[in-house]
């Protein structure tokens, strides 16, 4: 089956590729999300008729890309990867829409950020299968219809909440994916150990999975670091507890999986800002990273962990924060010492 890469995300390395399940069997976890993904398929299967558009959702490195992919393959069909940043004029998605074949999937990764005229192009292409493409400027302007054959949209967003209301009800199928549960990031890292060739005990693969953010991508780029820590620092070709355990802590990552940038989240509330709720710009500037950074990785999982809310007037820690942290407080968020 060929595949037709236009554009790729810079996620979509080579190791993402080699340790990326291409069928739902080999999909670890969101029981109910392949449950229904794979209901949809063979209903459509069964049908003869393309898949309805389908919208996935969630913090990066959960699998958004990965399914877009296996759902290519089990409906048997070309698959065409763009992003919303990419699509920069309608005529770029003109382009790609007028080369696709009945069936076939085009992937939109980050489609909350696609240009208003471009996602205004879009609503007739999903809806009626139809574009209208204006033809020659001034007086002589008018414009041709053009049918499309009925393709599949798959569209990828961090960040659900930033889509128009319009774009997303022209999604049948909507999912959000979900952090994963440490068992099942252990079977995401056995299943990685044998692809890469690493000899891996279950308390290493356990060591890893509690730490990994709940994300597989993390999880198997622990797994890369935790195997060269093996290979040179403790010269064994076997991954055992003790040894992710060494590997992880001087990667600084905490037994709960919180990395650098976590912890300077949680001490920069507690300690710069004392507790008081704090706008998600005044946060970045204070830990120098991204606002949209922060809210699509950082965020979700410290809010899911419980070391952080958000309020109206802003983010908050939380008592499990100052707990952490070593520092007495109460949830109200009033330092006291
Ligand atoms: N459910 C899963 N089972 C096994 N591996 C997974 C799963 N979800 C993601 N992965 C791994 O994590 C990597 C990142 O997933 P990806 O689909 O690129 O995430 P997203 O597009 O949501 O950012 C994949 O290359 C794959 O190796
Ligand atoms: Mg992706």
């Amino acid at each position: 089956m060929p595949e037709r890469f236009v554009t790729e995300t810079i996620h979509d390395k080579t190791l993402d590729v080699s340790l990326r399940p291409s069928l739902f069997a080999d999909f670890q976890g969101q029981g109910k999300v392949k449950e229904r993904l794979d209901l949809a398929v063979q209903a459509a299967r069964q049908r003869k008729e393309s898949l309805d558009h389908i919208l996935l959702s969630g913090p990066p490195g959960l699998g958004k890309t990965t399914l877009a992919h296996i759902l290519a393959k089990v409906m048997d069909v070309n698959i065409v990867v763009t992003s919303g940043p990419a699509l920069e004029k309608a005529a770029n998605l003109a382009g790609l829409l007028t080369k696709l074949d009945k069936g076939d999937v085009l992937f939109i990764d980050e489609i909350h950020r696609l240009q208003k005229v471009v996602e205004e192009y879009l609503y007739p292409a999903m809806e009626d299968f139809r574009l209208d493409i204006v033809i020659d400027q001034g007086p002589n302007a008018h414009s041709v219809r053009l049918n499309l054959p009925r393709f599949t949209l798959i569209g990828a967003t961090t960040r659900s909440g930033l889509l128009t209301a319009p774009l997303r009800s022209r999604f049948p199928i909507t999912e959000r994916l979900n952090y994963y549960s440490a068992d099942e990031l252990t079977s995401i890292i056995d299943r990685s150990s044998r692809i890469l060739n690493v000899d891996i005990d279950g308390g290493g693969a356990t060591e890893i999975a509690g730490r990994s953010r709940g994300t597989p991508r993390i999880a198997n780029n622990l797994l890369k670091r935790v195997r060269d820590y093996a290979q040179v620092k403790a010269k064994s070709n076997k991954i055992t507890e003790d040894i992710a355990d060494k590997a992880l802590a001087m990667l600084e990552i905490d037994e709960h999986g919180l990395d650098e940038m976590d912890k300077r989240i949680l001490e920069t509330l507690v300690h710069k800002f004392g507790g008081k709720p704090v706008g998600i710009s005044s946060l970045a500037v204070a830990v120098g990273e991204e606002p949209d950074t922060l809210e699509e990785v950082y965020e979700p999982f410290l809010i899911q962990e419980g070391y952080l809310k958000r309020t109206a007037q802003g983010r908050v820690p939380t008592e499990l924060t100052y707990k952490k942290l070593g520092v007495k407080g109460n949830a109200a968020g009033n330092e006291l010492f």
